[in-house]
C-alpha cells in the first residue's frame, strides 16, 4: 500500500522531477548511481516519469554484496538496467600488488590512489560524451556539501550536473522509499547510513555523523573519493 507524503516532502518531490525532466532535456545524461537509497529513489523517480536517462553504477569490485544485490533488484522491480562499470583490472593489480590491497587504511595518499583506480577513472569513461549527469548528493550529509547547487556547471568536465536531491534529509529519503517500495539496501536498517565500498564503511552509533562510517580513520574534511572533486585529480603516484 502506498503511504502518503507529507505536504513539505511532496513539494520536495516535485522539485526534484523539475530537475530531472530539466536534466533529461538536455539529450544524453545519466545517473551515477552508487546504489545508495538516494540513488536507488532517483532511479525510480526516472522510472516514474519515463525519462530518457540512463543509470550507470562503478562496481568498485570492493562493494559489499547486499549492494551489488541492487542492481538486479532494479531492474526487476523498477524496470532499469543498470549499468555497470569497472576499474581498468591491470591498475587494480599494479596497486594490490606494489601496495597490498587493504593500503588505504595507511595513508591519505594512499586511500585516494586506490579511490582513482576504482572510482575516479571509471567514473570519467561513463561520463565520456554526456551532456551532463545526475548525482544523489545530498547538503546534509557532509560538511564538504553545505553548500551544494541543485544545479552547477561542471566546468572540469565541461558538462552539467544535477544534484536533484540537494535539499533532502535521511529521513525524507526513506520515507519516499517506504511510500513507493523502492529498494533500498538492507545495510541501511544495521546502522550503515552512508555506504562506500566495503573495507572503507562502518555501522554508526545513534548522533554520530552520517559520515562518521566512512573512512573512519580519516578527517572529516578529506572524507571525498574524488567523484566531485573539481577540478579533476591528478592521479597521484602510489609510493612502491
Ligand atoms: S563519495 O564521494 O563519498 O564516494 P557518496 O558515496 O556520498 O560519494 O555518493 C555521492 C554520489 O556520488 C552518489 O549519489 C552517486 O551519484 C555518486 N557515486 C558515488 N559512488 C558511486 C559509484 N560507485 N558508482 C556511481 N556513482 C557513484
Ligand atoms: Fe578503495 Fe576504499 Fe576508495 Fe573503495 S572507498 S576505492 S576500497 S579506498
Amino acid at each position: 500500500m502506498v503511504v502518503p507524503l507529507t505536504p513539505a516532502l511532496a513539494d520536495k518531490v516535485a522539485r526534484t522531477e523539475a530537475l530531472l525532466a530539466e536534466a533529461a532535456a538536455l539529450g544524453d545524461v545519466a545517473l551515477a548511481s552508487s546504489l545508495s537509497a538516494e540513488d536507488m529513489v532517483l532511479t525510480a523517480l526516472i522510472a516514474k516519469a519515463a525519462l530518457p536517462i540512463s543509470v550507470f553504477a562503478i562496481d568498485t569490485g570492493r562493494l559489499h554484496e547486499e549492494t551489488v544485490a541492487l542492481i538486479p533488484a532494479a531492474r526487476e522491480k523498477l524496470g532499469v538496467e543498470i549499468e555497470v562499470f569497472h576499474p581498468i583490472a591491470r591498475d587494480v593489480a599494479t596497486y594490490v600488488r606494489e601496495n597490498g590491497a587493504n593500503a588505504f587504511y595507511e595513508s591519505l595518499e594512499l586511500r585516494k590512489a586506490c579511490c582513482h583506480i576504482r572510482k575516479v577513472e571509471p567514473l570519467e569513461r561513463a561520463l565520456k560524451g554526456k551532456r551532463g549527469w545526475i548525482t544523489g548528493q545530498r547538503r546534509d550529509q557532509a560538511v564538504t556539501r553545505t553548500e551544494l547547487a541543485e544545479r552547477e556547471h561542471d566546468a572540469a568536465r565541461g558538462i552539467e550536473k544535477f544534484n536533484p536531491l540537494a535539499d533532502w534529509s535521511w529521513e525524507d529519503v526513506l520515507a519516499y522509499a517506504a511510500a513507493f517500495d523502492v529498494p533500498i539496501n538492507p545495510l541501511h536498517a544495521r546502522g550503515y547510513i552512508s555506504i562506500g565500498c566495503d573495507p572503507c564503511t562502518r555501522a554508526i552509533l545513534p548522533g554520530e555523523d552520517p559520515r562518521a562510517g566512512r573512512w573512519w580513520w580519516e578527517n572529516s574534511d578529506s572524507k571525498e573519493c574524488g567523484l566531485h572533486l573539481s577540478p579533476l585529480p591528478t592521479r597521484s603516484r602510489a609510493p612502491a
